[in-house]
């Protein structure tokens, strides 16, 4: 595989922590290269790096040491404008909690990145209700996120991440707010619109039971890459 082919590059990647005066070492050196256009999830144990690690790839944080590049990109290198800049045309989130905005519908939930974006009001218009079609909400799109199920609003979520076209889609326990059930039906619905979409999506989790759809699974224990599965 030549660069391009990844997404992620991470070359001895270290992120401490500091606690008063006591330093947390959360990543201890991690080296590892996401291929894009797959369903790659991190797994581990609480506490064991998982949110630190989607922070890097978010541009939301930086590395004490060591080199993480996103799409080609070292974010080190990134100031706190090009960070959001590039963060807006390249990733998507999706959050355990739903981070929906609740005063604005569904439907407005899921425009809100093109406005960021500042598309015309029709490419807005039919971008935003496909992407509700898409994730079974076209008759629910004036609800607001407290008129929503937890699945529902998870639904949103998913929509407004995709809605823009990311190049990477990053989702941080997804399900961890969720019933087995709604958790499952979401599962399958990401790793749907993964293929149809060709997006790379990222997953983190601490259930084994979400690797079902995995293509590629990196488990890390205590900041560490332990094991590297999958093509
Ligand atoms: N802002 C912070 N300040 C200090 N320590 C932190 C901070 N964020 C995380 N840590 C510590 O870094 C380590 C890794 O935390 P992280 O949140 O990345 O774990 P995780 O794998 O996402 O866990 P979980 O499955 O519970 O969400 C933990 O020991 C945690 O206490
Ligand atoms: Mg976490």
């Amino acid at each position: 595989m030549n660069n391009s082919e990844f997404a992620v590059r991470l070359t001895d990647v270290k992120k401490k922590y500091l606690m008063g005066k006591v330093e947390v070492e959360a990543l201890k050196g991690v080296s590892l290269q996401i291929p894009i256009k797959k369903f790659n999830v991190i797994i581990g144990p609480s506490g064991s790096g998982k949110t630190t690690l989607l922070n890097l790839l978010g541009c939301i944080d930086i590395p004490s040491s060591g080199c993480v590049e996103v799409c080609g990109q070292d974010i080190a290198r990134l100031s706190d404008k090009q960070a959001s800049d590039f963060r807006a045309e390249n990733i998507g989130f999706i959050f355990q909690n739903f981070n929906l905005i609740p005063v604005l519908s569904a439907y407005e939930n899921v425009e809100y990145p093109l406005l960021l974006m500042k598309k015309p009001a029709k490419e807005r218009r039919e971008l935003t209700l496909k992407m509700l079609h898409d994730v079974g909400l076209s008759s629910h799109k004036h609800h607001r996120p407290n008129e929503l199920s937890g699945g529902q609003r998870q639904r949103v979520a998913i929509a407004r991440a995709l809605v823009k076209g990311p190049k990477l889609v990053l989702a941080d326990e997804p399900t961890a707010n969720l019933d087995s059930k709604t958790g499952q039906s979401i599962i399958d619905l990401m790793y749907k619109m993964q293929a149809e979409s060709h997006t790379t999506f990222i997953f983190s989790s601490h259930d084994k039971q979400v690797m079902e759809h995995a293509e590629k699974v990196f488990e890390i224990h205590d900041g560490l890459l332990m094991e590297e599965r999958g093509k």
